[in-house]
């Protein structure tokens, strides 16, 4: 298992650790290495929602909660941003008072391997590069399963590589050599952004991650890649 430190700590308390060293840092660093591309991802994430008028929302793995904070603009009543690391969610409670949504956008630490919610709660569930740092896929995805409504949908970001040769190289060269150099620079956590190409390039991409989320239940799954594939998006329904 490809893990932030590779000691003998489970996934879960090396993620924890990790982004609770680098929260001060992370929008910076997410916006700068990836050239402020990933605030148009959850743009086009949220947009695929907007069809559907969900009311309730839950944002897994919320982190400094850019994705919930996006969410707003469906005009919801509540958004339930949900992490392990309270460093990040930190930055979250801070740009939900700013945007003056702290009645709507709600911080709350725990595992999203064990949602802390009721069956059927939420009409959709956002993911921002969340599922990647899951220790175990088949239990987050399970729990969102449960906690999903009927009918409701589940829109998940995640980094990938590039399917086309010439991109592939391109990016990889980028991916593993500049953006581990940069990271560790702006982070001063050495192994943080050296963590991101290793769990990117072990994790299931595309049609693998679809049937994986299909062998929990979720149906009509689909997925579409986004900058040339540096990204995906998946779309799928309780
Ligand atoms: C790369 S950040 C993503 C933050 C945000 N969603 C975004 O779009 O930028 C990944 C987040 O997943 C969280 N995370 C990983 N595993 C988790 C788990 N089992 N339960 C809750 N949060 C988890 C980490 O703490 C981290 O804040």
């Amino acid at each position: 298992m490809v893990t932030p430190y590779n000691d003998s700590r489970g996934k879960k308390e090396q993620v924890k650790d990790m982004f609770d060293n680098i929260s001060a840092r992370y929008d910076l660093l997410n916006h700068l290495l990836t050239f402020g591309i990933d605030i148009h991802w959850r743009k086009k994430a949220v947009s695929c929602l907007k069809p559907h008028s969900p009311r309730i929302l839950l944002d897994v793995a919320t982190g400094t909660g850019d994705f919930a904070m996006e969410a707003l603009t469906l005009k919801p009543e509540k958004i339930i941003g949900i992490d392990l690391s309270d460093k990040m969610m930190d930055y979250g409670r801070a740009k939900a008072r700013k945007a003056g949504a702290e009645n709507i956008v709600e911080f709350m630490t725990g595992d999203c391997e064990q949602l802390p919610f009721a069956n059927n709660t939420f009409d959709a569930i956002t993911v921002g590069f969340g599922v990647r740092n899951f220790e175990n896929l088949e239990k987050g995805l399970s729990e969102m399963l449960r906690v999903l409504k009927p009918g409701g949908h589940a829109v998940i970001l995640e980094a990938t590589q590039p399917q086309n040769t010439i991109i592939r190289h391109l990016f990889s060269f980028y991916f593993v050599r500049i953006v581990p150099m940069i990271g560790r620079l702006i982070s001063k956590d050495a192994r943080a952004y050296a963590y991101l190409p290793e769990s990117v390039g072990a994790f299931p991409a595309g049609s693998a991650f679809v049937e994986r989320a299909m062998a929990v239940g979720f149906r009509e799954v689909t997925w579409k890649p986004l900058t040339w594939g540096a990204c995906a998006l998946y779309l799928m329904k309780k």
